[in-house]
């Protein structure tokens, strides 16, 4: 019954074009009643994503872009005016009037870490057994890059540190020093990784062995290789003066004299008399 409204909206139009769309209509009509009847089945809302959405309701994105969800409420199920509402992870989003009715939209902008694993839920706000959901999903590599001027002293402890956190997480971290990789048990070093975090450790710091140009690389199996080079200049330890005790004897120094050169110029005077 449902076919007689295009069919007939076709008819009322008589020239050859028509009849030709006509009779292209005819021969789709299979596949056209079978979307049709997809379409009425999913009653309630939809979702629209400006980026592919996957089988399992998943938006795959990266950092900085833009994700936007258009959600609409199936004008078959009768209520094409009923209002929509929005969920971030069951948080409700607040909406402005003109964005409920009917169609409403969220723009996630720009997309950022704490979005990995978001779920954007749209439903009626009359009808919460009809929902329907997106979830983003964020890859990104490490935030590693640059170059950092590095200053120790002979005998110290250096620490260097280099983020590499990422989605998918990193695959290798390597440290290298002026080009060869370093030489944990030479070099007296130790690498610590925990996932977020690589740290490089020097212990007493001496300048032959450990001065010049440290790289730490970090590899996405994503994006590639990530690194930020430390060059670093290993100073002679200097002597540091107890610099306020200094002072205070100095000052007592300087008072003492005074005192003698007052007492003294009071006997000069004397004698003068
Ligand atoms: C809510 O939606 C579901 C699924 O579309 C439907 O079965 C149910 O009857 C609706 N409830 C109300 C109160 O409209
Ligand atoms: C690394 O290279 C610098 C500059 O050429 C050099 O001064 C330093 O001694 C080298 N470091 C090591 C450990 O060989």
């Amino acid at each position: 019954m449902w076919t007689a409204t295009p069919a007939a909206r076709i008819r009322a139009k008589s020239s050859p074009v028509y009849q030709r769309e006509k009779m292209k209509f005819m021969l789709s009509l299979p596949l056209f009643s079978l979307l049709f009847l997809c379409a009425a089945q999913t009653l309630g809302v939809k979702i629209q994503s400006s980026q592919p959405v996957n089988s399992a309701g998943v938006i795959h994105t990266e950092l900085e872009q833009t994700v936007s969800l258009l959600c609409m409420s199936d004008s078959h199920s009768g209520a094409p005016d009923d209002e929509l509402v929005w969920l971030r992870n069951d948080e409700l989003v607040q909406l402005k009037e003109e964005n409920k009715k009917g169609k409403s939209s969220v723009c996630v902008t720009p997309v950022l870490l704490d979005d990995n694993g978001a779920t954007f839920t749209c439903r009626l706000s009359t009808n919460a057994t009809d929902t329907t959901s997106v979830t983003l999903k964020v890859t990104y590599g490490p935030q590693l890059s640059g170059s950092e001027e590095v200053t120790a002293e002979e005998e110290s402890t250096l620490v260097l540190k280099c983020n590499i956190f990422a989605n998918p997480p990193v695959s290798s971290v390597s440290w290298t020093l002026n080009g060869s990789l370093v030489d944990l048990q030479a070099g007296g070093l130790t690498v610590v990784n925990d996932g977020r975090t690589s740290q490089l450790t020097a212990r007493s710091l001496r300048k032959g062995l450990h001065e010049g140009t440290y790289l730490c690389t970090a590899q996405s199996p994503m994006y590639g290789n990530y690194s930020r080079s430390f060059t670093v200049t290993v100073q002679e330890k200097t002597v540091k003066f107890p610099l306020i005790p200094l002072i205070a004897g100095l000052v007592v120094v300087f008072l003492t004299s005074l005192l003698a050169v007052v007492s003294r110029w009071k006997k000069i005077i004397k004698c003068c008399k």
